[in-house]
C-alpha cells in the first residue's frame, strides 16, 4: 500500500474548488448565450438584484427628476427603478411588453401605498402618447434587448418635451449597447448623448432632443 504524501492529502480540497469555479464559469457562459429577450418573466428574482454601477443613486444624479414631471419609463422589469422613481414624480408612466411585469410593479406599488404609476401596455418601437407628453424618460438594462433601438429612441425622442431628457443605463450583458454604439444610434433618432456616467460595462447616459 502507498503513502499518501501531504500534497496528496490536500489534492481533493483544491480540485472541489475549480471544479466548483468550472462549473461557475460554464454557468455565467451558458446564461450570456441564452440571455433572452424580452426577459423572461420567470426569472424576474434576478431583476430584484441591484446591478453593480448602475444604483439608484447615480439614477438620481442623471435623471435629476422633479416633483412636478410627468416622466416615462420603458421596461420597468419588476419595479426595482419605478418604485424609487415614482415618489419623486408628479406621474410616472410605465411601458412594457410584458403585462406580467406591469402586474409585478403595480402590485408592489400597491403594498407601498404608490399610486401615481400608470402602466400601459405597449411596444417601444409604437408608443401609444401623443408628440411632447414626458419631461423626461428612462430605460435601465432593456434597450440592448429591444430589437430596433434606433425606432425606439427616435419614438422616445418624439413622446419627449422639446427640452426633456432621456437616460440610458445599459450593463455588460449579451445584449448590451456600448457607449459608442449608443452615440450613433441617438444621432440616427435625433438626440444627442451629453454625458455618460460609470464604466463602459456599467453605464448612465444623458440624453438630450437636438435642437437642429
Ligand atoms: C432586463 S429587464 C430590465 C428591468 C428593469 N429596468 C431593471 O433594470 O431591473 C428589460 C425589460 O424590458 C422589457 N422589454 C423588452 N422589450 C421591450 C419592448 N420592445 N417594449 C417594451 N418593453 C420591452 C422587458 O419585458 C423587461 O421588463
Amino acid at each position: 500500500m502507498s503513502a499518501i504524501t501531504p500534497s496528496a492529502q490536500v489534492r481533493p480540497g483544491r480540485n472541489l474548488k475549480w471544479a466548483a469555479a468550472g462549473l461557475g464559469a460554464a454557468a455565467v457562459g451558458a446564461w450570456w448565450m441564452s440571455d433572452s429577450a424580452p426577459y423572461p418573466y420567470s426569472q424576474h428574482r434576478l431583476l430584484d438584484l441591484p446591478l453593480p454601477f448602475l444604483t439608484l443613486r447615480r439614477l438620481d444624479g442623471v435623471l435629476e427628476a422633479r416633483r412636478s414631471e410627468r416622466v416615462l419609463e420603458i421596461g420597468p422589469g419588476t419595479g426595482l427603478q419605478s418604485l424609487h422613481v415614482a415618489p419623486q414624480v408628479e406621474q410616472l408612466d410605465i411601458v412594457d411588453v410584458q403585462q406580467e411585469m406591469l402586474d409585478h410593479v403595480m402590485c408592489r406599488a400597491k403594498e407601498r401605498h404608490i399610486a401615481n404609476i400608470v402602466p400601459t401596455l405597449a411596444d417601444a418601437h409604437q408608443l401609444p402618447f401623443a408628440d411632447g407628453t414626458f419631461d423626461a424618460a428612462y430605460l435601465v438594462t432593456a434597450l440592448g434587448e429591444i430589437p430596433d433601438p434606433v425606432l425606439t429612441l427616435s419614438q422616445l425622442r418624439r413622446v419627449l418635451k422639446p427640452g426633456g431628457r432621456l437616460v440610458v443605463g445599459e450593463f455588460f450583458d449579451r445584449h448590451q449597447v456600448r457607449p459608442a454604439h449608443l452615440i450613433g444610434h441617438a444621432g440616427a433618432a435625433g438626440l444627442r448623448v451629453s454625458r455618460f456616467v460609470g464604466p463602459a460595462f456599467a453605464y448612465y447616459a444623458r440624453l438630450h432632443p437636438s435642437t437642429t
